[in-house]
């Protein structure tokens, strides 16, 4: 995890928040490398989930909603994590995180008494109005609301009809008692999900539900993470959210042992039932409160996870083998001498042109191995050199990351060949 962690900083994927002021417990900032995995990690879910279905629109809620969402959807009471107090140092944990809390009391010789467990609301106030008192509000704990409280906007301005998804992507919060893991539990994070809309029959919509079950963890592995280190795991109906009938996570192996990236939910009909809102088939004229299957996953644990799975070290070579969809850049390109003026403007030439369809980078210090290896380490798929023969010919050499093989190719085919390469 270390050499995640530091590889992470030191090429500008996550930084610690405020690292300048000594850092803030459980918010991160993501860098110059960062930002484009997590963005292109957002366009892959989206293609998956909103436009390669007929079925699924998308939306984008506020942060900040009326107060009354958060009483009526059930998390002023329930949205509540455990807390323990230590009673040697009064750091306080969740006590059902027990790899935690079996640290701590390593840390104190096995010496450790706790206070008893008492329910804590992870939702984060905030407070707003210029007349004092402020009125307190919430930042959402879940991206969801958003999305029910507008369900009759949807369905009222669009043309969806049951079944029907709506599907959104934003930040959530929530003041963790234990922020850990890097950047997997963090008090602000990102949220990709679908509220998927179906009739209520228990049959058919469990069925729907497992069918959302393959549909997202096909998902994982079409981005090509090791299937062994995926799987699912069931929640017994005590560990169920407040809200759910079933719920499924899907689970990796990561170096702190399996953990969830993402949960998959039967919510019923408690989120519009709550909310009052019901559904009219314009065909039989009946009139019904749909229930909710739903698909909810971290941007952040995934992206953790996408590093993770692709670190891969190769004798002195650390090559991220990230799916070339999800590469912060799809090609670098280089001029195989910097001070050669032809070879660096006909780089310059290619640069500029793959550029209008892919991210490239540029690199001309340096010998041309290091540059490779600067490059396998935050996960360019293929580099491109322009050398002598080019000035002659007109091709380059292409260097795939994974197998260092290169071949020669027409600068002329080069964006097809990318092209292609990407979308295979
Ligand atoms: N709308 C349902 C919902 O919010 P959840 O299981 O509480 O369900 C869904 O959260 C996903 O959000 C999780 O699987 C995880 O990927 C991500 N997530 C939840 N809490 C998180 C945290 N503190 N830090 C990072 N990601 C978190």
């Amino acid at each position: 995890m270390e050499k995640i962690t530091s590889l992470a900083k030191r090429r500008g994927f996550i930084f610690q928040g405020s690292e300048i002021y000594g850092g803030y417990q459980g918010f991160w900032d993501y860098g110059p490398l960062g930002v484009e995995l997590k963005n292109n990690i957002k366009k892959e879910w989206w293609k998956y989930m909103v436009y390669r279905r007929e079925d699924v629109v998308g939306m984008e809620a506020a942060v900040i909603m009326n107060p009354i969402v958060w009483e009526k959807s059930g998390h002023l009471k329930a949205f509540t994590d455990p807390l323990v107090e230590c009673k040697i140092c009064h750091k306080r944990f969740k006590s059902d995180d027990e790899a935690v809390v079996k640290n701590h009391e390593k840390e104190h010789d096995g010496k450790v008494s706790w206070t008893e467990p008492k329910l804590f609301n992870t939702l984060t106030e905030v407070l707003l109005g210029t007349t004092e008192p402020k009125e307190k509000a919430f930042l959402r704990g879940e991206i969801t609301q958003g999305v029910f409280v507008n369900f009759k906007n949807v369905v009222d301005s669009t043309r969806v009809k049951i079944p029907f998804g709506i599907a959104q992507i934003g930040k959530a919060f929530r003041n963790e008692i234990t922020p850990g893991n890097f950047t997997f539990r963090s008090c602000e994070f990102e949220q990709m999900e679908l509220e998927y809309f179906v009739p209520p029959n228990e049959k058919d919509s469990k069925k729907t539900f497992e069918e959302f079950k393959k549909i997202r963890m096909d998902w994982y592995k079409s981005l090509g993470i090791n299937k062994e280190k995926l799987r699912f795991h069931d929640h017994e109906p005590e560990k169920r959210a407040h809200y759910a009938r079933y719920a499924t996570d899907i689970e990796y192996e990561a170096p702190f042992g399996w953990s969830e990236s993402e949960g998959i939910h039967h919510r019923g009909d408690f989120d519009l039932k709550n909310h009052g809102l019901k559904y009219k088939d314009e065909m039989t004229n009946e009139e019904y409160t749909p229930w909710v299957i739903e698909t909810s996953g971290g941007v952040d644990r995934a992206l953790l996870f996408f590093l993770i799975d692709s670190y891969w070290e190769d004798g002195e070579r650390v090559v991220l083998r990230l799916h070339p969809k999800l590469a912060p850049f799809k090609v670098a390109v280089f001029p195989l001498l910097a001070n050669k003026l032809e070879l660096v403007g006909k780089a310059r030439f290619v640069h500029k042109a793959l550029s209008v369809n892919f991210h490239c980078a540029w690199d001309d210090r340096g010998n041309i191995g290091k540059r490779y290896f600067a490059q396998d380490e935050i996960g360019t798929p293929w580099c491109v050199t322009v050398d002598f023969q080019s000035l002659d010919d007109n091709t380059v050499t292409v260097r795939d990351r994974d197998t260092a093989k290169q071949e020669r190719i027409a600068i002329d085919k080069l964006s097809e060949f990318f092209q292609n390469e990407l979308t295979r």
